[in-house]
């Protein structure tokens, strides 16, 4: 069957920096199946020779090594483009009879993909069926929606009213790249298609896990965006969510959509949804030094760049775990880790054991950049009495497998063109999700507490950070990912 993917937001950052490179690596490699054409649509009046001369450049640039000028002709050649706006009926009537010539009347999988921005996605998807175009008679009609979903629960269950009365859920695909990032997917293999790690994978033998997604940009030329969205729900409501419920699920019955998500779903619902009292003494918010000089930022902004939420999923396996979730702009370095901190031992046999959590042991799964996990463990020093010292067993992705790691948006445009949403968020996560942020969120600006910290850029966040941690008797697992020679982000 051929596919026709769609995408609204055609002259946008995100088609040209990420879908249509993704799109032309997985034409690269033959994944993508046969007779696939991509139509862009936005308001630029580009012609279809115009928007490939534009994508041609974007590509070469975005794409990498992995550019070559005869694969791109041909690729090129499946590229349409219909101006347009998502405001005006008669485009999308128009779109629609260009998609029919396109097609010539066969059965065809349609991936409808709205890139644009999000307050246009009601409308899009309102023209999408007024349009006829979510109609299913001539083929399959999905639809990926990109983040942000909502800002808020009231305005994500708004947003997936409208979408429903176009849609069924079944055709909806809303995306979270960090789903789409290998390491992330392989917490699910390492998991559940190993025997070792699961009977340990509880409150029994886990003290505490840290989930850190630590970024070295600042918000540069976003901050009119930035300002008005914050690290929570920016990075918490999606990415540092989505890498907490994959984490701690429990084993789904089978690698199927609905039983995934099904599991992910309990997770957040078993997440204890704080107090005022608790959102003061559980989390952490600050700005960093020249934030508000940001352009779009306002100067007296209370709009954090940085968080730390301690969170408890209060079921049976996690009862007393507390999961801290950290992210930030301006950081150190570009790091994304989920660090399992196991137990002390009970007992410390060996004199110069040093008896501290920090000592104990640890596994590390390297999101990004230097894809790979680390188990810590203690070991005798050779030659020197019983001295111990904490060292580490290594994986890394680039060792093992050479290539470079594909693009998060590889595999998730290839999903949804096959039609598995199991690496995309369902209706009720997305909400469960707001319902955890929200009151966070309330709580801050209605009692202003915790107060707004500030941190010099090029640090883990604010120094009180550490003493916060420090009077839980746990300290952070600050560690800048060691790149090997030729990796390439
Ligand atoms: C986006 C956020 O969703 O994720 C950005 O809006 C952030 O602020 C980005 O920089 C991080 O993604 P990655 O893949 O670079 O970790």
């Amino acid at each position: 069957m051929s596919h026709t993917i769609i995408i609204f937001g055609a002259s946008g950052d995100l088609t040209s920096r990420k879908l249509i490179p993704a799109l032309y690596g997985m034409s690269r490699k033959g994944r993508l199946p046969e007779a696939t054409r991509i139509v862009g649509f936005a308001r630029s009046p580009f012609s279809h020779d115009d928007w490939r001369a534009k994508l041609t450049e974007s590509t070469r640039k975005f794409a990498g090594g992995e550019f070559d000028a005869a694969s791109w002709q041909t690729f090129s050649q499946s590229i349409f483009y219909h101006p347009g706006d998502v405001g005006r009926r008669e485009d999308f009537v128009e779109l629609k009879s260009l998609l029919d010539k396109l097609e010539s009347g066969a059965e065809t999988t349609r991936v409808y993909y709205l890139a644009m921005a999000p307050q246009f996605y009601e409308q899009a998807v309102e023209q999408l069926g007024a349009a006829g175009l979510a109609d299913e008679s001539r083929g399959t009609r999905r639809i990926v929606i990109e983040k942000p979903f909502g800002t808020d629960l009231a305005t994500a269950r708004h947003l997936n009213e409208v979408v429903h009365k176009v849609f069924t859920e079944r055709q909806v695909y809303r995306i979270d790249h960090y789903l789409g990032k290998e390491t992330v997917q392989n917490v699910l293999v390492l998991r559940f298609a190993n025997t070792i790690f699961e009977p340990i994978w509880n409150r029994n033998y886990i003290d505490h896990v840290q989930i850190t997604v630590a970024e070295e940009v600042d918000v540069g030329r976003r901050g009119d965006y930035y300002d008005k969205a914050g690290v929570l729900r920016d990075m918490f409501q999606n990415h540092l969510l989505q890498l907490l419920m994959i984490t701690a699920m429990e084993a789904p019955v089978r690698y199927k959509a609905d039983a995934v998500r099904d599991e992910k779903v309990k997770v957040l619902q078993a997440i204890r949804v704080p107090t005022p009292d608790e959102v003061c003494r559980d989390t952490l918010r600050a700005q960093y030094d020249g934030y508000l000089k940001s352009p779009g930022v306002a100067p007296d902004s209370q709009t954090p760049t940085f968080a730390v939420a301690k969170l408890s999923v209060e079921n049976w396996r996690w009862q007393g775990v507390p999961f801290y979730l950290r992210s930030g702009k301006a950081m150190s370095c570009r790091t994304t880790q989920i660090v399992i901190q196991f137990r002390e031992p009970p007992h410390m046999l060996f004199q110069s054991g040093n008896h501290s959590m920090h000592e104990a042991n640890r596994l590390v799964v390297q999101v990004q950049p230097a894809e790979g996990i680390q188990l810590h463990f203690q070991t005798k020093v050779p030659d020197a009495g019983m001295q111990l010292r904490l060292t580490d067993l290594d994986f890394s992705f680039q060792r093992e497998f050479h290539g470079t790691m594909p693009e998060a948006y590889q595999r998730l445009l290839l999903d949804a063109m096959a039609g598995d949403a199991s690496l995309f968020a369902r209706a009720d996560e997305v909400e469960a999700a707001w319902g955890i942020i929200d009151p966070i969120i309330a709580a801050w600006r209605t009692t202003g507490r915790p107060e707004m910290l500030t941190y010099e850029p090029g640090l883990w966040g604010p120094m009180q950070a550490i003493d916060w941690m420090d009077a839980q008797g746990r300290s952070w697992f600050d560690a800048c990912p060691v790149l090997d020679a030729g990796h390439k982000e």
